[in-house]
């Protein structure tokens, strides 16, 4: 399957789960329940399923077996977006092509979308009955670090933190890799945890090569933010500027940073080759991360 039909296939699953699942949820705050709803299905390019189903399938588990993690992944990615967003974050009004939901809705219902989009997601790994107990928790363990302190929360205060004055490339790096890169590296580990078979060796390689291509996630995003416009992006070009992040291009100029950010492709690449897998579709997803322009 080509990459491209595997994204068009995986999005047209991944987005019918995830209408399923919120239309399933009962009424009482129909409010919550459509602002939930508005920031899953407005848009997105489902990015983290797409590594998911692409790692899983490799490795030989069963599509099934990975609709929860897909699920969660976007649900906990939703949430850090929403939450991104807000005014006492990024202060963003516009996302996936569409008013950020604090703009649509409130700050308030925006505060618990996200919050409930993030308990959401493990509802769905506890519940899903294709896994075992033991595997429900591993799934739990490994979404909860890439979360929270130690991965996409703990990275977003660094992110703070780096805000109006510079740091050093390795601190940057180091944020990057927290803020978004633990999502991205939880999409591989979740597809390991559930295969059987595979070696450390092989562990340790699709491991390299999620956390470079994580990293290279935020690295093209920082550029985007800096040569692309807002209609193509679905949300402001010039955000981090305004607010004087820390990113690849304010530290390192905009062509080093994007030689930074060929120097992860072919790493990444370097990775994959080592591995005893037809790596095809995931070669293509490194493509789409590096060459996106939204
Ligand atoms: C945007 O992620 C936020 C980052 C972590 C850089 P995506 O570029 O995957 O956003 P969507 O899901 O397509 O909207
Ligand atoms: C945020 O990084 C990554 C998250 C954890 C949501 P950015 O602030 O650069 O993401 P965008 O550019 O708003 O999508
Ligand atoms: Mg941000
Ligand atoms: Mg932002
Ligand atoms: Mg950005």
């Amino acid at each position: 399957m080509s990459a491209q039909s595997f994204q068009v296939a995986t999005t047209k699953r991944i987005d019918q789960l995830l209408a399923d699942k919120i239309d399933a949820l009962p009424s009482h705050a129909p409010r919550l329940k459509q602002a939930m709803k508005y920031s899953l299905m407005v848009g997105g390019k489902r990015m983290r399923p797409f590594l998911v189903y692409a790692t899983g399938q490799m490795l030989g588990v069963s599509q099934q077996a990975l609709d929860a993690p897909a699920i969660a992944i976007e649900a906990i990615h939703t949430y850090s977006l929403i939450h991104d967003d807000l005014p006492a974050m990024d202060d963003d009004d516009l996302r996936r092509g569409h008013p950020t939901n604090h703009i649509e809705f409130d700050e308030a219902t925006a505060i618990l979308a996200g919050d409930a989009l993030q308990t959401f997601a493990f509802e769905i790994l506890c519940e899903d009955t294709n896994q075992s107990p033991s595997a429900h928790l591993e799934l739990v363990k490994i979404v909860s670090r890439a979360s929270g302190y130690l991965g996409m929360c703990g990275g977003q205060a660094m992110d703070i933190a780096a805000t109006d004055h510079k740091i050093s490339q390795h601190e940057l790096q180091n944020l990057h890799s927290k803020k978004t890169g633990a999502l991205l590296t939880a999409c591989v580990e979740m597809a390991i945890a559930l295969a059987t078979n595979v070696s450390s060796q092989d562990k340790q390689h699709l491991m390299t090569y999620a956390q470079t291509v994580g990293l290279a996630f935020q690295v093209q995003d920082d550029i985007l933010d800096v040569v692309g416009d807002s209609a193509t992006l679905g949300k402001p070009q010039g955000s981090d500027q305004e607010l004087n992040k820390s990113t690849y291009p304010s530290l390192l100029g905009l062509e080093p940073a994007k030689a930074y950010l060929e120097e992860l492709h072919q790493q990444s690449l370097q990775a994959l080759a080592a591995l005893p897998y037809n790596t095809e579709v995931l070669k293509s997803f490194t493509e789409l991360v590096i060459r996106r322009t939204h």
